[in-house]
Formats: structure tokens, C-alpha cells, sequence
């Protein structure tokens, strides 16, 4: 199995890298120093994780040590909602590569589909409609800069991709989105591969501790628990690996040295064609009769329930998600 896929633009992106989401600032230069010993080359970061300068602060330890040089990381940041206006796109890079102590991103995405007035996170009275192709537009300039050496987007449905896809000079490079053994993404999957456009997994271990993840557990689904078994492998690798092998890049977090050891513990061995075949045996998305008598079985886990207001431009969840949810 490669290491890394190749994106749109010609450059690799390594298959897995370390998710720095709820890593909190004390403890995330710890996790990321211990990810590149054990060979990731790949780290998720945002601004709105909060823990930019101290994620920039464990680069200069690894440059400074000579664990790696910059040019063997692949560094992905995203552009928070409260600067998609195309005069503020250039400030966030900004201070992000600032925060991260870089001259550049090898990879820089719309964090979601939402505008929020800036200098705000997340309240419904800061809702602004979004114009997403002028955004992409100033994120195509950074582009045309070299700040960005490829950009993309995140939480972005089938339709909202398509739409940016048939307006785009420089089209998106990736796509990061929740992905994992009880939310496949099978369309979308689909659709990314045959435009051209790299699908990044996020919370591929079904995010378990996360406070608003109320659904149905990747790691304690009994074919997963099954197929490890087999393999003599953990459910968390079993999840890493069947990413891998739908050709998407993985983002496991976790502050625990043996964890990311482990996550990274996935490229000499595979699930056998007959046990990858289990998986399709997971149930996905109820209709929405169904979910009526079975909230939350199976469902997006991260459904992003802000963005649905009155007050925003998404009345509803589906209206969010283009009803793939
Ligand atoms: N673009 C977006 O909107 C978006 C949204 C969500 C996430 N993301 C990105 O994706 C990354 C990963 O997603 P996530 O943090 O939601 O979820 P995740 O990686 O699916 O799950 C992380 C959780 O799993 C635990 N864990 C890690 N390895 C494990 C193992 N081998 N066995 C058992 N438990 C394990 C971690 O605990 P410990 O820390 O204690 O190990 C942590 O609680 C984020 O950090 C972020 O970079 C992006």
C-alpha cells in the first residue's frame, strides 16, 4: 500500500496524518513531536483548534533538532469562517503561517461551507450568507502565491463540490470530510475519484470522546470487532487500514504516545479482499421514515446542527448537507 496518494497538483499527501482537534495547546507539541519520531510525515491543524502557535512551536523543535526538514512535512491548515470575505483570506494565511512558523502550506481548505462575521465562532446571529466563489478566489490567489501549494475545502456535500467544481479556475484539491466505517461516503467517495479531487478522512475512528458525537461507535461495531480479531489486529487500525485502501488519506488524533504509535502500525499487512467485503455490511444512512423510529443509529456523527438556524442561510440540517445526511 503507498504511503502517500497523489493530489491534483502533482504533490503526494502522505495516507495518514495526525488530527490536532481538542488537542489542547499543553499537550499537542507533545503529540506531534511523537507522530514524526514515529514516521508521520502529515498534520491536520485549523486556526479555530486554538493551538496553532504551539503546533508551530513542536516544527521549529523538530526543524531545530534536525528530526525532519520542512520540505518532508505536509502541512494542511483551513481558512475559518469568520474570513471568507476575499480581503480577509490573505490575513488568515497570514497569521496561520505566522502561528505555524512556515512560509507556506502544502495544503490550505475552506473549513466549512458557512460565513460568519468576523471575529466570531459559531453564534447564529453572526450568520452571513456565504459567496463561495469569491472566497475560492481569494484562495486561488494564495494559490498563484505559492503560500498555498494546493487548496481545497472541507464539509462540502456532492452538490456544493459540483457547484464549486463548474466555477473553479484551480480546482479543489481536496475534499476533508467525516469519514469512516459507519459513515462510508460512497457518493461522494465516487464523485472525488472521478473529478480528480482527493478525499481526506476526518474522524476515521468515528471520533469516540467527542462530547457531541452521540451515534453509534466505529470501534465497538461488532464487524469491525470481528474483522481485527482475525487479522489480530485493533479496531482502530482495522478503520485506519480500510481508509487506506479506499484510496483515502487518514487524520487519527490522539495524545497518546502508544495511540499514534499504533495508528501508524498500518502499511505492512492489509484486510483481504473477503473481509473488506464485511464492511459493506455495516448499515448506512436510514431513510428519514427510519430515522423517525431510530434517532441518531446511523447518521453523520459530526453533523454541524449550528449551521441550521433560522438566522442562517441552512434552515435545516438537510438544507446543509443537500440532504446527505
Ligand atoms: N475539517 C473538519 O471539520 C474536521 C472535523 C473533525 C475532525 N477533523 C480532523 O480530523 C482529526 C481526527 O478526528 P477526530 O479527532 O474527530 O476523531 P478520531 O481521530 O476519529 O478519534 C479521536 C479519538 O480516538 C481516540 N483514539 C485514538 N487512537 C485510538 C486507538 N488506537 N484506540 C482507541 N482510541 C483511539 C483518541 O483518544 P486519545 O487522544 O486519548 O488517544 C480520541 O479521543 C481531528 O483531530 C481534526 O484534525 C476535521
Amino acid at each position: 500500500m503507498a504511503e502517500s496518494f497523489v493530489l491534483n497538483t502533482g504533490a503526494s499527501i502522505p495516507s495518514i496524518g495526525l488530527g490536532t482537534w481538542q488537542l489542547e495547546p499543553d499537550v499537542v507539541g507533545n503529540a506531534i513531536y511523537a507522530a514524526v519520531k514515529a514516521g508521520y510525515r502529515h498534520i491536520d491543524c485549523a486556526s479555530i483548534y486554538c493551538n496553532e502557535k504551539e503546533v508551530g512551536l513542536a516544527f521549529k523543535r523538530l526543524f531545530d533538532e534536525g528530526v525532519v526538514k520542512r520540505e518532508d512535512l505536509f502541512i494542511t491548515s483551513k481558512l475559518w469562517s469568520d474570513h471568507h470575505a476575499p480581503e480577509d483570506v490573505p490575513e488568515a494565511i497570514g497569521t496561520t503561517l505566522e502561528d505555524l512558523q512556515l512560509d507556506f502550506l502544502d495544503l490550505f481548505l475552506i473549513h466549512e461551507p458557512i460565513r460568519l462575521k468576523k471575529g466570531t465562532t459559531s453564534n447564529p446571529e453572526d450568520f452571513l450568507p456565504p459567496d463561495i466563489p469569491a472566497t475560492w478566489e481569494a484562495m486561488e490567489k494564495l494559490y498563484d502565491s505559492g503560500k498555498a501549494r494546493a487548496i481545497g475545502v472541507s464539509n462540502f456535500s456532492c452538490k456544493k463540490l459540483e457547484d464549486l467544481l463548474a466555477i473553479a479556475r484551480v480546482s479543489p484539491a481536496a475534499n476533508q470530510v467525516e469519514c469512516h466505517l459507519i459513515w462510508q461516503q460512497d457518493k461522494l467517495r465516487k464523485l472525488c475519484q472521478s473529478r480528480g479531487v482527493h478525499l481526506s478522512a476526518y474522524s476515521p475512528l468515528g471520533s469516540p470522546g467527542t462530547s457531541e458525537v452521540n451515534g453509534p461507535s466505529v470501534l465497538t461495531n461488532p464487524i469491525v470487532i470481528s474483522v481485527a480479531e482475525k487479522l489480530q489486529k485493533t479496531p482502530a487500525q482495522v478503520a485506519l487500514r480500510w481508509g487506506l485502501q479506499m484510496g483515502q488519506s487518514v487524520l487519527p488524533k490522539s495524545s497518546n504516545t502508544a495511540r499514534i504509535m499504533q495508528n501508524f502500525d498500518i502499511f505492512d499487512w492489509s484486510i483481504p479482499e473477503d473481509l473488506m467485503a464485511k464492511f459493506s455490511e455495516i448499515k448506512q444512512a436510514c431513510l428519514n421514515s427510519e430515522r423517525m423510529f431510530f434517532p441518531l443509529f446511523h447518521e453523520r456523527l459530526l453533523r454541524f446542527e449550528y449551521a441550521a438556524h433560522p438566522l442562517s442561510v441552512y434552515k435545516t440540517l438537510e438544507d446543509f448537507w443537500d440532504g446527505e445526511i
